[in-house]
């Protein structure tokens, strides 16, 4: 395979054109092109039509071609929320969940997310990278070519830089492009229970500063969450990241109806995520706000929650994107499939606009809607191929890949004709 692709036939090409966030009813046009095909050279999407319009245009000869007859073309999945840097797991305490103990109430007697900060302060950087480059591997089996990852298993200077800069690493080194997020307020600590306070200022005077100068984050996150960090703290510490030109996403209204949504409109964030408690003054803000909504349908699963009001947010003209939220506590899958399953399936939005929501939506969740997240001209050539003739394949296919080529930069990497991984 050289730089230069032609993938031609493809029963549908789904190109979700676009190069800013969808809302409302906009989430439901996919831009189809039935008999498509595109050019990409030097790993940037050169020409879209259908075949015969492109094969007018191009050389065959010229290209490696990629015959998708019978199959559908799409943009990469954009994974835009996930925690898939960290020590250990959290098995035996899935169990307890599974035996009726409550999230909050694991968290609350030392369990939960504080016991992957200890494996995470514990683990080298050699074995987060290992880990980081399997999980990576995994996500691009499933049609991601772009994830986003947060900090936030090491509440101490030490292990939220090492976590950051692991995945500066892995971006760099695999195909996968990855999105950083410091999420330093993810809980507080031991060494500061009962003083979330003081960790709030910790995390601004002492972490932020050095996470900005080092250009290791480009967004910053916050657990706004009752017993976690308030909205006044959370507040304060979003406010200090924006004046340090960081971008903003929050933990909102995931257990308790805190107003998370509510501040994410206020301070201009670029996303609100889980969201299974968003009021309706909430979800107006971000509707009004252009806030993307993220919502994380395996979460709510997993936690036995009721998921989020996806349907209402989308109908109110909220843009929305879904991701998986991979993590070893709430939510540990990086099956783009099944949130696909379930969105559709249990949260009623439509295959067109669920699909919306893991493409371009996401795009504009990492601030990236005008390089990724459709099959436009100019764009990256991340590109991916089913094994079906219809994106309708997608939730059908409950819970299990469909993804039979990925593209990433304009290079195949994923085939599973070919046994899979490519690189
Ligand atoms: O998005 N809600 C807070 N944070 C993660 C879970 C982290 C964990 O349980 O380790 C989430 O679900
Ligand atoms: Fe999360």
């Amino acid at each position: 395979m050289n730089n230069k692709i032609l993938i031609k036939n493809a029963s549908e090409l789904v190109t979700c054109s676009g190069f800013k966030p969808k809302h409302g009813s906009e989430m439901s046009d996919l831009h189809v092109i039935n008999d498509g095909a595109l050019i990409i050279e030097d790993g940037v999407i050169k020409a879209v039509g259908t075949t015969e319009d492109i094969l007018r245009m191009y050389k065959e000869a010229d290209y490696d071609v990629i015959d998708a007859e019978g199959k559908a073309v799409l943009p990469g999945f954009v994974d835009s929320h996930t925690h898939f840097i960290f020590g250990g797991y959290r098995a035996e305490e899935f169990s307890w969940r599974l035996r009726g103990d409550k999230y909050m109430d694991i968290m609350k007697r030392g369990g939960g997310i504080a016991s992957s900060v200890k494996s995470t302060r514990e683990a080298s950087r050699q074995q987060l990278l290992d880990a980081g480059v399997k999980r990576l591997d995994s996500m691009l089996s499933f049609g991601v070519t772009t994830v986003e990852g947060k900090s936030g298993y090491g509440l101490d200077f030490e292990t939220e830089i090492k976590q950051l800069e692991v995945m500066k690493e892995l971006d760099e080194i695999h195909p996968v492009d990855v999105v950083r997020t410091f999420l330093g307020a993810h809980a507080v600590p031991v060494e500061y229970m009962g003083r979330a306070d003081d960790y709030v200022d910790f995390m601004i005077e002492s972490v932020l500063p050095y996470v900005a100068d080092n250009k290791l984050a480009e967004f910053c996150d916050v657990f706004c969450e009752d017993n976690v960090f308030s909205v006044e703290q959370s507040r304060k510490l979003l406010s200090k990241a924006k004046e340090m030109g960081f971008a903003l996403k929050i933990h909102a209204d995931e257990i308790v109806q805190l107003g998370g949504a509510e501040l994410a409109a206020e301070l201009g964030a670029v996303s609100a995520d889980h969201l299974l408690q968003a009021s309706e003054g909430g979800i107006e803000a971000m509707a009004k706000g252009s806030i993307i909504s993220t919502l994380l349908p395996c979460t709510a699963f997993s936690l036995r929650e009721s998921f989020a009001n996806g349907r209402k947010m989308i109908d109110s003209g909220c843009a929305v994107a879904l991701a998986t939220d991979f993590n070893p506590g709430s939510c540990f899958t990086e099956s783009t499939a099944l949130v696909f399953a379930l969105a559709c399936i249990q949260m009623n939005l439509t295959i067109e606009e669920a699909i919306t929501a893991l493409t371009i939506n996401g795009a504009a969740a990492v601030n990236r809607a005008d390089e990724i997240g459709s099959i436009d001209i100019g764009k990256k050539a991340d590109i991916i191929m089913l094994e079906f003739p219809s994106y309708k394949f997608i939730p059908y296919h409950v819970g299990v890949s469909t993804v039979e080529k990925v593209i990433k930069n304009g290079k195949l990497v994923f085939d599973k004709e070919k046994g899979g991984l490519l690189c």
